[in-house]
């Protein structure tokens, strides 16, 4: 494999990242030289974080360490970082103090930043934060061996080569944090949509698929293990494309195909990509999730032009009504952003309608974040003041309150497939599970059921944001 770096190193003055040995495969031949050595992951940002932090796992445990819920007993702490908006990066910042702290107190601590932050800010980590010793991006993770040596000679390293190529497919992610019933697959990294206010791009690199043969694999070997679903994770799932031979619906068939009680879900769609092909898919299989995820943004067409999503308030709406009429039981759920440059406050009140009218199951809210380099950031002043964007996202967090309420109220009286994942939070005598849109339910225990199980629930009532039901036989 020949990775074509985007994205070189920065600083001769760090132990630097050996190009030729991109794409070795490292781990495998080294002996368990850190065997008994105890490592600390600690993930932020989106599912694909996540899922790249078991991939990281699994890389150490073959290096032979053990993993850790105790930061202050590990031998390396791993912090994978977001940098979608600033406030993501100050719970970095945050926390990174608090590990320095306690790598004050053992000094042989090895602390490591992975991900977006570390491939935004590269070496300028290494010489704002005197106590991090390893920044890797998110795809280097490769070369971990090669920089925890370097970092048991005392040398602190950079690697942040981006890569066509790399999709970690011949790795087995271990699962962290796991419920043992929902996994995260990967089957796509980078994106190459260039929204103008997103640092994705810059810090995930080019889009590229990863093969299918590697993601049904992993998937079939999920559902034998006892997992009851699978979220096949990509920026963009809809630009999936295989070579000339298979595209997400294709894709999505073969997953469902693996087992009918193997659930499956897909995030994120692009508005501009989505198809009635997938509509259709979705429709031909009942273990494929009634449910999508298609981000908005902004109800107003000129602010979705600066936003650069190439797609239209009225483009948006029918595909909201093409998924309404082939899917009428679909839940759709999105994201916005409130007080992007510029943005008036009719075209508020535009995103405002487009809730009203669409009226989301749920929406992920958030105000504009100017991002460095960002398009956005080099073409337009982040003008709005902070006084406005909140009021502003307060208005839409009631308009969307409201949504998920009237939605959640229709599903009382009706019965619902619901997947248990454990006890609800509150009580073991309630289990947890969701339905196919994604709703969280909560509902008596029995003795014949257990994690895992599907059963039938008559929803009776709701809260803000769960579903109170009974099984029924
Ligand atoms: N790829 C997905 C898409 O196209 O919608 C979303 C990716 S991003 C990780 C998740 C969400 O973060 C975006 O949908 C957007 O609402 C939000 N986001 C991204 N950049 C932002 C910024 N600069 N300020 C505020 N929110 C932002
Ligand atoms: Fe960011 Fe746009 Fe790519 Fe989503 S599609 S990751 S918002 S650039
Ligand atoms: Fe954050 Fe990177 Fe995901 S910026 S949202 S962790 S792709």
């Amino acid at each position: 494999m020949s990775d074509r770096p985007l994205n070189l190193k920065d600083s001769s003055e760090f132990a630097l990242h050996d190009e030729s040995r991109q794409g070795e495969a490292l781990i495998i031949e080294r002996p368990k030289q850190y065997s008994g050595r105890k490592l600390y992951i600690e993930s932020y940002g989106c599912a694909m974080n996540f899922a790249d932090s078991e991939i990281v796992a699994s890389l150490m445990l073959d290096m032979g360490f053990e993993t850790t819920a105790q930061y202050k007993e590990a031998d390396v702490i791993f912090i994978n970082t977001c940098s979608i908006r600033d406030n993501a990066e100050q719970r970095v910042r945050n926390r990174l103090r608090e590990f320095s702290a306690a790598k004050k107190k053992r000094p042989g601590m090895t602390i490591g930043v992975l991900g977006c932050m570390a491939e935004r800010l590269k070496s300028k980590f290494l010489e704002e934060e005197k106590l991090v010793d390893i920044v890797i991006g998110p795809d280097s993770y490769r070369d971990l061996p090669n920089l925890l040596s370097q970092a048991d000679e005392g040398m602190r390293g950079v690697n942040v080569l981006l890569s066509r190529e790399e999709t970690y497919a011949d790795i087995s992610p271990v699962r962290l944090n796991s419920n043992g019933i929902s996994a995260f697959v990967s089957i796509m990294r980078g994106c190459d949509n260039m929204c103008s206010f997103c640092v994705v791009p810059f810090t995930r690199g080019r889009e590229r698929s990863r093969d299918p043969e590697s993601i049904i694999r992993e998937a079939t070997e999920l559902f034998e293990e006892g997992y009851r679903e699978v979220t096949l994770l990509g920026q963009n799932v809809d630009s999936y494309q295989w070579e000339d031979r298979l595209n997400f619906a294709g894709l999505l068939e073969l997953v469902a195909q693996i087992d009918p009680l193997l659930r499956v879900r897909f995030s994120t769609s692009h508005p501009k990509d989505i198809t009635d092909e997938v509509l259709h898919t979705m429709n031909t299989y009942d273990n494929i999730c009634n449910h999508i995820h298609l981000p908005v943004q902004s109800g107003n067409s000129r602010v979705l032009e600066l936003m650069n999503r190439t797609y239209t308030r009225e483009w948006y709406l029918e595909r909201i009504d093409t998924i309404r009429r082939l899917i009428p039981e679909c839940s759709i759920s999105t994201d916005m952003i409130i007080g992007f440059c510029t943005e008036t406050e009719q075209e508020h009140q535009d995103t405002l309608s487009l809730m009203d009218y669409v009226k989301f199951d749920f929406a992920y809210m958030y105000t504009y974040s100017e991002r460095p380099g960002t398009l956005a950031a080099k073409r337009f002043e982040d003008d709005i003041p902070e006084e406005v964007k909140t009021r502003r996202f307060n208005e839409i967090l009631k308009m969307q309150q409201a949504c998920s309420l009237h939605r959640l109220e229709q599903h009382i009286g009706k019965i619902h497939r619901v997947l248990i994942d454990g006890f609800s939070k509150k009580s073991n005598q309630d289990f947890s599970g969701k339905t196919e849109h994604n709703i969280t339910v909560v509902f008596p225990t029995n003795e014949n059921n257990k994690r895992g199980d599907y059963v039938n629930v008559a929803i009776v009532r709701c809260t803000p944001a769960t579903l109170i039901g009974q099984i029924i036989n």
